[in-house]
């Protein structure tokens, strides 16, 4: 694991394998560059301060500096330099700095003191996410150790004591986010509902969180149907993970759901060969709720939170749920199989209706919801639709300030009809167009009055290609989103 350090020692003085240094386009050198030394071997570079720019120096005899090599990042326009810059910036640095070990920078101090907390924690979240890697599954030498140390150097005039607690809010926040990315990329094989309630229940016991799971018996007992029949056809039973965190005696908690399908093949209505490829990451929802409420819990704001996530396999087999089937939810709705492929609205649903039974103050679920999301918003941005335009508008904010990314889409009144079922009280798929919406529909009325939001993360869960802030595979978004919506509400 990574430590997070803060100091307000000097840049040519900091003892670390790699000294990271912004330079601005048109040709500013950032903070520290003159202080290490570095001003004429950056004029001399041609290096012209555009974003994706590097170069790296290796300290030779006479340098300024006492760490064994500089690398100069172009962070572009100074005027557009803000701290979601400034993380991605390190990000894109941290797979470098990662060879050398331990890494220092100096790019807080691109920001006035009104902003040096937030720059020193998401400076070091940068190299933190940055330098993620799953290599649980490589054998032979791999490719490096992890990240030891990640040193992030402020000034004499901040308050050393805030910037510590912003290096130690990171610390959280990046072990948080890498949990939840290690449960994405863990095969579907060697995580089923039941181990990722083992995970839970584990990372409860360690961080003080009240946890309970529920097993397939409890789960059919009480009636949620939803949760049962997407994993009837599993041989993995399904799982609803119950955690709470209370930091705020008996104030109204905030409730939180993610959708846990530990392996969406389809069912029945089976997904092809490519469709299926990368739905391991089905329980990308599950994922960052479990992640969020670890952050939380050594968080500590005073606030109350409940959860309950809903895990289930969805699997075709001669026990599986078939199109056409009806299925009695928690709380007693009934809803239509159409496609068994629409199966994360099904499960959810079930806990929706447990949480708001609970009346919460609000709710917020996270899903891989649909493809039709990835269709209207790409791979890089999660939808955001709810009941509740202010608390939409909230999370949109909190994604903002954390630069994750979410774009509010509307719960269209005319849509709800696209759901109406002959046999049911609702069927799970609507038409072809507006699936994002359709879907939502479904799961608003088993959130009822409750103010509610259902966050589409189909796109940014999972990335093909890796990003500025970690590789190929799961990202832990939107993590960082909850804890600050948490964190703002407390
Ligand atoms: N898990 C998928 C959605 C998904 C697709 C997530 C691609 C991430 C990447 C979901 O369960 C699903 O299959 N949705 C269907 C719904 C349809 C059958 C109404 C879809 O989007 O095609
Ligand atoms: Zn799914
Ligand atoms: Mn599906």
């Amino acid at each position: 694991m990574t430590t997070f350090v803060y100091t307000s020692a000097s840049p040519q003085e900091v003892e670390a394998g790699l000294l990271v240094l912004p330079v601005f386009e048109g040709g500013a050198p950032g903070p520290g560059v003159r202080e290490a030394g570095l001003r004429e071997a950056f004029a001399a570079s041609k290096l012209t301060g555009k974003a994706g720019e590097t170069l790296l120096i290796p300290r030779r005899d006479g340098d300024g500096f006492a760490a064994d090599a500089a690398l100069l990042v172009g962070v572009g326009p100074k005027g557009a330099f803000d701290v979601t810059a400034m993380r991605r910036a390190l990000g894109r640095a941290a797979p470098v700095a990662r060879r050398f070990g331990t890494v220092a920078t100096t790019f807080p101090l691109a920001f006035g003191g009104a902003r040096s907390a937030e720059a020193v924690q998401a400076a070091a979240e940068g190299l933190g996410l940055g330098s993620y890697r799953f290599g649980r599954y490589k054998t032979g030498p791999g490719d490096g150790a992890d990240l030891e140390t990640v040193t992030v150097l402020g000034s004499s005039r901040w308050d050393a004591k805030r910037m510590k607690a912003a290096a130690k809010r990171a610390a959280i926040l990046v072990d948080a986010v890498c949990w939840a990315r290690d449960l994405v990329n863990t095969p579907a094989g060697d995580l089923p509902p039941a181990a990722i309630a083992d995970a839970a229940r584990a990372m409860a016991k360690e961080v003080g969180l009240t946890c309970t799971i529920w097993n397939e018996k409890q789960l059919a007992d009480k009636g949620f149907g939803g949760i049962v029949g997407v994993g009837k056809g599993s041989v993995n039973p399904p799982r609803l993970i119950e955690l709470r965190y209370t930091g705020a005696g008996k104030a109204t908690p905030i409730a939180l759901t993610g959708k846990g399908i530990s392996f969406d093949s389809g069912g029945l209505d089976i997904k092809d060969a490519q469709g299926m490829e990368t739905m391991k990451c089905d329980m990308g929802g599950a994922a960052s709720i479990l992640a969020a409420m670890k952050a939380i819990a050594l968080l500590k704001p005073k606030v109350n939170v409940i959860t309950a996530i809903p895990c289930s396999e969805n699997m075709p087999s001669g026990s599986a749920q078939k199109p056409g089937d009806v299925i009695h939810h928690y709380g007693g709705t009934t809803s239509e199989v159409l496609n068994t492929d629409a199966e994360g609205r099904l499960v959810l649903a079930d806990a929706l209706a447990y949480l708001a039974e609970q009346q919460p103050a609000c709710i917020v679920d996270t899903a891989t919801l649909t493809g039709a999301c990835m269709v209207a918003l790409g791979t890089d941005i999660a939808g955001a639709i709810g009941n509740d335009d202010a608390l939409a508008r909230e999370l949109v904010h909190a994604g903002q300030a954390v630069g994750e990314p979410l774009w509010q889409l509307p719960l269209f009144p005319d849509y709800r009809r696209l759901i109406d079922s002959k046999v049911a009280d609702i069927k799970n798929i609507g038409k072809r167009y507006g699936g994002a919406i359709t879907a939502s529909w479904f799961l608003a009325g088993f959130a009822g009055e409750t103010p509610w939001v259902h966050l589409d993360i189909a796109g940014p869960a999972f990335s093909e290609h890796g990003n500025d802030l970690g590789p190929a595979g799961g990202t832990g978004f939107p993590v960082r989103t909850l804890v600050r919506f948490v964190l703002d509400r407390a």
